[in-house]
């Protein structure tokens, strides 16, 4: 296993549609693996290929409070969603930043597990939080984009700032 490299806002990288899975096989099974292994040392809930400059459509997920749930979705579809909640969230992409998101209430999402399998859950509270937020990283979009110009301008411009400083250090 091997913990990887998480871009960051404002990363293009960050921008791009992840594609579908068509096999899974060993080789996603171990892109899994190594999923889990960076979000948990990054003490994530939730993680999408996409972060790791992987554009595939995998997502891995522990949203339990003993970090012992393990959830992934390989090419995740919603397939019902209800109500409207408004969360703080935030994003291994946009560290030490969260900031308060309109999503679904609920949804019901169909996706394959790590051995292949269909599987459809239906999910609220964190959970459903999580599916989307990851979901959205697939297709290219953060959490941020939902925020107006200048919170998103004021963030990014955090986060130059903060990378700049890393470089130099
Ligand atoms: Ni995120």
């Amino acid at each position: 296993m091997a913990i990887l490299n998480v871009l960051t806002f404002p990363d293009d990288r960050l921008r791009t549609q992840a594609k579908p899975v068509s096999q899974v096989d060993d080789s996603i099974r171990t892109l899994v693996a190594d999923m889990f292994e960076t979000m948990q040392a990054e003490k994530g809930v939730g993680l999408a290929a996409t972060q790791i400059n992987v554009h595939k459509q995998v997502i891995v997920m522990d949203v339990s409070d003993d970090q012992d749930t393990p959830l992934v979705f390989i090419n995740p579809k919603i397939d019902a969603q209800s109500g409207t909640k408004i969360n703080e969230e935030g994003c291994l992409s946009v560290p030490n930043n969260y900031a308060k998101v309109e999503r679904a209430e609920t949804v019901t999402v169909t996706a394959l597990d790590a051995q292949g399998e269909q599987f459809t859950v239906t999910a609220e509270g964190l959970l459903a939080v999580c599916i989307q937020h990851e979901m959205d990283h697939l297709q290219g979009k953060l959490f941020v984009d939902y925020l107006s110009p200048l919170k998103r301008q004021r963030i990014m411009k955090k986060l130059e700032k903060e990378a700049r400083l890393a470089a130099k250090a």
